[in-house]
């Protein structure tokens, strides 16, 4: 293939754009609106790091927006090469408009608009030694994105939201989740339906809860697939959704702060857990 071959076998669908007011500009712009991202079920990734994990876990890109600057880049033109060949847009644009698209004054070179993606309840069979996480009303992007990021570091499945969580899309949960957004699989659920899934999981499933009878370190969760249930940022798990848990697990506290925030205890559990029984199921890396 010749230099920008793509470019020209693709006429129509790379375009150069400039003015702030373009449409395609603005409906992008737009997507930082979580009414926009839901009405069109896209949302945007920062970063040609996040873009290349996206594309190396098989997500679909709709557009590719890159900077000027990016031109000739390599890297930048593969992910353009790589678009066009899905059926996607490319933009190249100025400083500017990346600038407004991503509501930074430093924007990254690139930015790619992906079609959401959500794993159906139904679909989930938890088999030994998977471990999934449930959170309850999550209403912190840090916090969402930061759990999502751990679950992937600890090899676990993936991520349940129950009720009225935080966008997983936003692009504040997906700069924090730093690209594990694309290797983890998300579910969401109402509480009632979360509920009617819990009765057919086969396995354990431990609620954290600040008044929990149990000791998170005495709990032996080898053997069985475990569900992690975690509570709401300011109310904690609400009774009805502790009541389903084989266990309500405690980490100890000491000093004057009345709890852990969701994603530390998240990430302390899921430590616990790995050192458990993930061993035998997520190969490691590094000493
Ligand atoms: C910030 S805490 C919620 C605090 C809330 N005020 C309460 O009463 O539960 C968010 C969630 O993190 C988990 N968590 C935080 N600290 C914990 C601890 N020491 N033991 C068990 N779970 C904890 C629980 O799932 C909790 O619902």
């Amino acid at each position: 293939m010749t230099e920008r071959d793509w470019e020209r076998r693709a006429p129509g669908r790379v375009k150069e754009v400039t003015s702030l007011s373009n449409p395609l500009v603005k409906d992008i712009r737009a997507l930082a609106l979580k009414k926009y991202r839901d009405r069109e079920h896209v949302f945007m990734a920062e970063g040609l790091k996040l873009v290349l994990d996206a594309f190396d876990e098989g997500w679909t890109i709709r557009t590719l927006v890159y900077a000027k600057a990016g031109r000739g880049n390599t890297a930048v033109e593969k992910a353009a090469a790589r678009t066009v060949a899905s059926g996607g847009l490319v933009l190249e644009v100025s400083e500017k408009v990346l600038s407004t698209i991503t509501r930074r004054d430093n924007p990254q070179m690139v930015v790619g608009v992906f079609a959401q993606r959500y794993r159906a309840l139904g679909e989930i069979r938890a088999a030994e030694g998977d471990v999934w996480v449930a959170l309850d009303r999550a209403r912190d992007p840090g916090n969402l994105g930061t759990v999502i990021r751990t679950v992937d570091a600890v090899g676990a499945r993936g991520v349940i939201l129950v009720g009225e969580c935080t966008d997983p899309f936003s692009l504040e949960t997906v700069r924090a989740t730093m690209g594990s957004l694309f290797s983890v699989p998300l579910a969401r659920a109402e509480p009632e339906a979360f509920l009617s899934w819990r009765k057919d999981f086969p396995g354990l499933v431990i609620g954290t809860h600040l008044k929990g009878s149990v000791d998170y370190r005495a709990i032996e969760y080898a053997g069985r697939p475990v569900l992690l249930l975690m509570g709401n940022e300011q109310q904690g798990l609400p009774d009805r959704l502790a009541e389903t848990c084989d266990r309500l697990a405690r980490i100890p506290q000491a000093g004057r702060a009345d709890s852990l925030n969701l994603a530390v205890a998240t990430g302390v559990m899921l430590y616990e857990i790995r050192r458990k029984v993930l061993p035998m199921a997520a190969p490691e890396t590094g000493p």
